[in-house]
């Protein structure tokens, strides 16, 4: 009898820790859907990505990412890149687009919410969206850069 209760509390304590890490990872979940793409290498000298080769520039590459809403590319500083999706997190679907916001170095901003991104980790600073910008991978040796997804 014993036995059997030690069990059933057991069982029942495993289904509380289940329901909640999986909660939790629900919640974890990032908005925008993976996708898989690879962007051909870029060479950071070309003239049409000068913005690069200074801390906090950032070029906006077009038709790519989810729904060809573009990617931010941004020099973070200490020879570092980051790639981001520029699909506002707010509303996924509204075809709105975070373009660099000329009144805030290091940032970017939602045309239709106002939400603005810092872009060092693309955090949401202020406006109605809750989730980081969609990050992607970047490769650099230092003159070219790839960008990719999975
Ligand atoms: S995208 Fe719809 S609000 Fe920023």
């Amino acid at each position: 009898m014993m036995q059997n209760s030690k069990l059933t509390i057991f069982y029942l304590l495993t289904m509380v820790v289940f329901f909640a890490c999986h909660s939790c990872s629900k919640k974890n979940e990032h908005p925008i859907p993976d996708i898989a793409f690879y962007i051909e290498p870029i060479y950071i000298y070309d003239p049409e990505y000068t913005e690069l080769l200074h801390d906090y520039g950032v070029v906006v590459i077009s038709n790519e990412g989810y729904l060809n809403n573009g990617i931010l590319l941004v020099n973070v500083g200490n020879h570092e890149f980051k790639a981001y999706d520029a699909t506002c997190t707010f509303e996924i679907e509204a075809g709105c687009q975070v373009s660099p916001n000329e009144n805030q170095i290091n940032s970017a901003i939602c045309s239709c919410c106002g939400s603005n991104y810092e872009l060092s980790f693309g955090t949401p600073n202020s406006g109605p969206a809750k989730y980081l910008l969609k990050e992607y991978r970047v490769v650099s040796d230092g003159d070219y850069l790839i960008i990719y997804n999975k």
